[in-house]
């Protein structure tokens, strides 16, 4: 089964409009569409449309880094599916281990948005990982098959099929610690697991799974020479034009 690799940049709080813009005119000027990799890029809500607009007719795809799951209505503060569809998104991130530790994010949470943005056409990549104190305890994959099994709980097999996985370790985001190959590669291989058990083989040997934590140019290609790892969930290194391309490039 050859699975397509996803390269995604997730911004974080970071970059100005002109700032993004330089940005993605940088990673347009280096690829030139033969890469036989999807590549997306997470700004800030705020740059959502005019980076939409740099966008239009290039290859790379936009993100967003969070969604609500109503519809509309009285929700200070919040996006919906059908709001970040309409600037142009054509994937969403979801639990990411920033917002599960800074606002209360939980697997229930999760499973609303994810339902959400499956219903409204957005892809989810929905991330999971565990902290330090959980990894040395042993207890990894009791903490990332709890996040997949409720964060997945009711999605149907049709849904399931456009999901993207992202297996961060959270001792892994900005640290610079990157979790080894195999360490990547054990995890992944159980996600892929838990996947054909909830669903079916089929389903799991489609399914796409990036790494995140720390990745950079120089450790991208002994990850993605592991067999379940799909493709990278990037932060620091996909805020220089340089430095992203270099991993999409692995
Ligand atoms: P870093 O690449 O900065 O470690 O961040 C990873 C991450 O959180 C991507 O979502």
């Amino acid at each position: 089964m050859t699975r397509r690799p996803i390269m995604a940049g997730n911004w974080k709080m970071n970059m100005l409009v002109a700032e993004a813009e330089a940005l993605v005119n940088g990673l347009k000027a280096g690829l030139d569409g033969t890469e036989e990799v999807d590549v997306v890029v997470a700004p800030t809500y705020a740059s959502l449309y005019p980076i939409a607009k740099v966008l239009s007719g290039s290859s790379i795809d936009l993100a967003a880094q969070n969604l609500h799951w109503e519809a509309s209505g009285a929700y200070t503060g919040e996006l919906s599916a059908a709001m970040l569809l309409d600037v142009g998104c054509k994937y969403v991130i979801i639990g990411h281990s920033e917002r599960r530790q800074f606002f209360g994010e939980t697997d229930e949470t999760v499973n609303k948005r994810l339902k959400a943005a499956l219903a409204a056409g957005l892809i989810p990549i929905v991330c999971v990982g565990e902290v330090l104190e959980e990894r040395k305890s042993g207890r990894t994959w009791d903490v990332v098959g709890g996040q997949i099994r409720e964060g997945l709980d009711g999605v149907s097999r049709s849904d399931a099929e456009k999901l993207v996985i992202a297996y961060e370790p959270v001792w892994a985001i900005g640290t610079g610690e990157v979790a080894t190959p195999d360490q990547a590669q054990e995890i992944h291989a159980q996600i892929r697991g838990l996947v054909a058990e909830l669903y079916d083989q089929g389903i799991a040997d489609g399914l796409r799974i990036q790494y995140g934590g720390s990745v950079k140019p120089d450790n991208v290609r002994g990850l993605m020479d592991k067999p379940d790892v799909d493709g990278a969930l990037v932060g620091g290194a996909s805020l220089k034009a340089e430095s992203f391309l270099g991993i999409v490039k692995f």
